[in-house]
């Protein structure tokens, strides 16, 4: 089953950077986003590091949620790493949604995409076991709001996983200059663990994962290299796996 909600009523796009609930990605962005550099390096990356971090709490035959699915990337990933009844993408951008309706039209799980915010989704209470949350928080000014909504979301014992890059990496200059994103909506990594935490879910120090990939690095891991910025250990990725209690 593939479908959109046309009426979602959602804003086209918005025209400020400032507190905006959604800015819509650089062309250059959106190209990026559908490279095999981000679905390997990152995305990929992201699905097998939660899978373990998950450990035994791997949900089979769940419902899942990816919430900010872009173009639906990550569906074909949570169909085979976590063999899913059913996934439900959701995007606030239009044309990603239309192109995840594609990727979902590709599965053998039933799957779907609707166009909807994130923080005020019409979806039904309590009817996930698992929400996916990659790349989105950074991309939103309604962070508080969206943690809200996926509580909702969840079912009791039901898991969130938030995949982020951290406030270090988004205000570098090259991102900076070939993306675009609400101001002022960036995190650090105890910024991103105080959010999710402050919305309800729990979990423990061993349910995180900090890192510095090489491509967020300053000049892709060759400043290291050439010994310049060692000292430099903040994290510019943060993946947390938490849970809504009983
Ligand atoms: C960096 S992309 C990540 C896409 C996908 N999760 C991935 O990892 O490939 C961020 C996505 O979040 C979406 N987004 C931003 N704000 C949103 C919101 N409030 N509700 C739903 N989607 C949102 C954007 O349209 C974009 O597709």
């Amino acid at each position: 089953m593939s479908s959109t909600n046309p009426a979602s009523g959602l804003p086209a796009t918005s025209t400020t950077k400032n507190n905006a609930i959604w800015v819509r990605e650089t062309r250059f962005g959106r190209w990026f986003l559908s490279t095999q550099t981000w679905y390997r390096y990152v995305l990929s990356q992201a699905v097998i590091d939660f899978k373990t971090l998950l450990g035994e709490r791997v949900p089979t035959q769940g419902h899942i949620l990816d919430a900010g699915c872009g173009q639906g990337l990550a569906f074909g990933l949570l169909e085979q790493h976590f063999q899913p009844a059913t996934i439900t993408g959701i995007d606030i951008d239009a044309e990603q949604v239309k192109k995840a309706v594609s990727a979902a039209s590709q599965l053998t799980t039933p799957a779907l995409a609707v166009h909807t915010n994130a923080s005020a989704s019409n979806l039904t209470a309590g009817s996930f076991d698992l929400i996916l949350c990659h790349q989105l928080l950074h991309h939103t000014s309604q962070q508080q709001e969206t943690l809200q909504e996926f509580y909702r979301l969840l079912r009791p014992g039901g898991i969130l996983l938030v995949g982020e890059s951290c406030r270090s990496f988004i205000n570098s200059a090259p991102v900076r200059l070939l993306f675009r994103h609400p101001e002022m909506a960036q995190k650090d990594a105890r910024g991103y663990i105080d959010l999710v935490r402050t919305n309800g879910f729990v979990f423990s120090e061993t349910d995180i994962q900090t890192s510095r990939p090489w491509w967020s690095r300053r000049c892709l891991g060759m400043a290291q290299k050439l010994g310049i910025g060692l000292n430099n250990t903040e994290p510019t990725e943060i993946l947390i796996v938490a849970t809504k209690p009983h």
